[in-house]
């Protein structure tokens, strides 16, 4: 029996990239997963990649920092696979700009989309898990919001954030049975092409290269599944040794 056999999740961002990997992951661990994403082309081909392996998935588009979408989206999910028993909390944007040339809608986009994306989606799937006394909420952070990044001060605040929040929930809903934790990857290729800053950080990785969408999975299904019980509030860091704590 697969570890997540007939559980439900659903996860942000899921159009491409790591939360398109995890819902991959997921599906072949036997779970069917609401796939979000902003780009609702892009929710609808993970879909369809989903399908095609096997799996039961839907496409649930909308942007996570929008609180009535938010709203839409958790409603279908339940209106079609009747429980959300995993939430993984991946929607992000990056874009690389100094403090000092940052507008401020540049500033509260990546925390909208990071942090009050994260807060919105945890706010409206939690009473769900809380009613059915099970939960657990996986929120991608980055080692970014552990050792920031120069031109990255909105992406890192966000991601230390994410922590914070991570935190703070598992504080008050551990004892319900639901299980918060985080996940901080170093930098992973994702099949776009990679930014000079991208290969900077790369070369002076202990491991000696980039990580890819697999380094991440395995961690999201071990959080996902009953093996990580003990863990609570924690952000665990596939990162190739870019931060080591
Ligand atoms: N790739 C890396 O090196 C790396 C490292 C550390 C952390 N992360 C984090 O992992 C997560 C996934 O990153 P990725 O590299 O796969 O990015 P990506 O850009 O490949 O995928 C992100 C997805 O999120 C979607 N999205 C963006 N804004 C959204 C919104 N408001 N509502 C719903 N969906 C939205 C995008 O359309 C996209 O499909 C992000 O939170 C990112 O910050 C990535």
């Amino acid at each position: 029996m697969s570890r997540l056999q007939g559980k439900v999740a659903l996860i942000t961002g899921a159009g491409r990239g790591i939360g398109r990997g995890i819902a991959e992951g997921f599906v072949r661990e036997g779970t069917k997963v609401a796939v979000n994403d902003i780009d609702g082309q892009a929710a609808q081909a993970t879909v369809v990649r989903l399908m095609e392996m096997g799996g039961e998935a839907l496409a649930v588009p909308g942007d996570v920092a929008d609180e009535s979408a938010v709203q839409s989206i958790v409603r279908e999910t339940l209106g079609r696979f009747g429980h959300i028993d995993i939430l993984v909390n991946n929607a992000g944007i990056a874009t690389y700009v100094p403090v000092a040339e940052m507008s401020s809608a540049e500033w509260d986009r990546t925390i909208a989309v990071h942090l009050r994306g994260a807060f919105l989606c945890t706010r409206h799937v939690l009473p769900h898990m809380l009613e059915a006394g099970r939960g657990k909420i996986i929120n991608i952070a980055s080692q970014r919001g552990q050792k920031g990044g120069a031109g990255l001060a909105h992406y890192a605040a966000a991601k230390a954030g994410i922590i914070g929040f991570t935190k703070s929930l598992a504080l008050e809903v551990s004892r319900h049975g639901i299980h918060v934790n985080a996940i901080a990857p170093g930098p992973i290729r994702t099949g776009r092409p990679a930014s000079e800053r991208f290969h900077q950080t790369v070369a002076g990785l202990p491991i000696g290269r980039a990580g890819e969408i697999e380094d991440v999975v395995p961690t999201a299904i071990f959080l996902a599944c009953d093996d990580s019980s003990f863990y609570v509030g924690q952000t665990l860091c596939p990162n190739g040794g870019d931060v080591m704590l």
